[in-house]
């Protein structure tokens, strides 16, 4: 059996959170270091564009997404690591697959639908409006994304599985057409990757503007966790660790012996205050090295440049050659 190609997409927006960091980017870093599987990660900045967002925004969430990962040790010289749009295979690709892509397959696409619904809920005649044709064809960019490099494993939260779904789906349907061209991939959901909560106690997530940025400078940072919603008990008075997203986040990031300690402390009764410079404390303590780095990084955006390049350059030597074989698949071909 051939090794298993593992591949995941970070769409540029935002700034890299705690969130992001435990559930994906240090399970990312560590699946990576498995030699016997081959690892491509990378920013999906063609896919940003359907969130509209300001293009100097665009740029800078690259950046800082870019140099998170960097800064946090992924080792690129094994790993892919690389820019979408440095790949002009991938757009290339979409099209061709776009050509072979039922309509009814994307109008099933659930974001699609929260769309229409979000249309129809407001009154609106127009169930599409606002919505552009990248929103609309957003699971045929990502199936270039996951075919172009042959993968079979694909990384994602719960709610991106249904484009690795249908990634197979437009995949299988190529197949049947023009032989056997891609490598059929499928989602993997991590069982036990900790999905984090946010300030307000809701998921944390940048679209919930609830987000606690992981390299964010010491003050900001001490602020934030202070302002992480607990419930109303009293100092001395036990509390419970279920449903407390003080304790859900030290979890996250500290040893089976640590949170146990901890636990212990909520029995005795830890102010909320004592426990939220303690939780400041320790993350601070975990982040600073890579904060560093991360610092150093930002101020020299082109070291970042070049590794980007760099994994583009490698990315490339697959990409290339391959795509020449799915043109020819499809008819696209030299005359002479
Ligand atoms: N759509 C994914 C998200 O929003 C990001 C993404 C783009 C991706 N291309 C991908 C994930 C390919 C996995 C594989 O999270």
């Amino acid at each position: 059996m051939s090794k298993d190609v593992y591949l995941t997409g970070i769409t540029t927006t935002g700034t890299p959170h705690i969130g992001n960091y435990v559930g994906a980017i240090r399970p990312g870093i560590e699946a990576s270091k498995d030699l016997t599987t081959q690892h491509f990660y990378f920013l999906a900045d063609y896919h940003s564009l359907a969130k509209n967002e300001d293009p100097d925004k665009i740029k800078q969430s690259t950046l800082e997404i870019a140099a998170a990962w960097l800064a946090l040790g992924l080792d690129t010289e094994y790993a892919f690591f690389y820019r979408q749009s440095d790949i002009p295979e991938i757009p290339e690709l979409t099209w061709i697959l776009t050509s072979m892509t039922a309509k009814g397959l994307m109008n099933r696409a659930h974001s699609y639908k929260a769309s229409v619904q979000a249309n129809e809920e407001r009154g609106s005649k127009d169930p599409d409006k606002g919505i552009t044709m990248a929103l609309y064809s957003y699971p045929i960019l990502m199936a270039a994304d996951i075919l172009m490099f042959k993968s079979t494993k694909v990384p994602v939260g719960r709610d991106q599985k249904q484009h690795v779904e249908m990634a197979r789906d437009i995949a299988q349907r190529f197949n049947h057409h023009y032989g056997d061209v891609f490598v059929l991939p499928e989602p993997v959901i991590g069982q036990d990757t900790a999905v984090l909560k946010g300030l307000d106690g809701r998921k944390m997530s940048k679209s919930y503007n609830n987000t606690i940025p992981l390299f964010a400078d010491e003050k900001p940072f001490r602020k934030l966790i202070m302002k992480i919603k607990t419930n109303s008990l009293e100092p001395g008075e036990p509390k419970g660790t279920d449903d407390s997203t003080l304790f859900d986040i030290y979890k996250a990031f500290a040893t089976p012996e640590e949170t146990q300690a901890i636990a212990e402390r909520y029995a005795e009764g830890i102010a909320w205050g004592e426990m939220k410079q303690l939780l400041f404390e320790y993350l601070n303590e975990h982040i600073k090295p890579a904060r560093d780095e991360y610092e150093r990084l930002i101020a020299d955006p082109g070291a970042v440049e070049a590794e980007l390049k760099k994994g583009a350059e490698r990315a490339r030597e697959i990409s290339v050659p391959y795509l020449d074989q799915i043109r020819d698949a499809v008819g696209i071909r030299s005359l002479g």
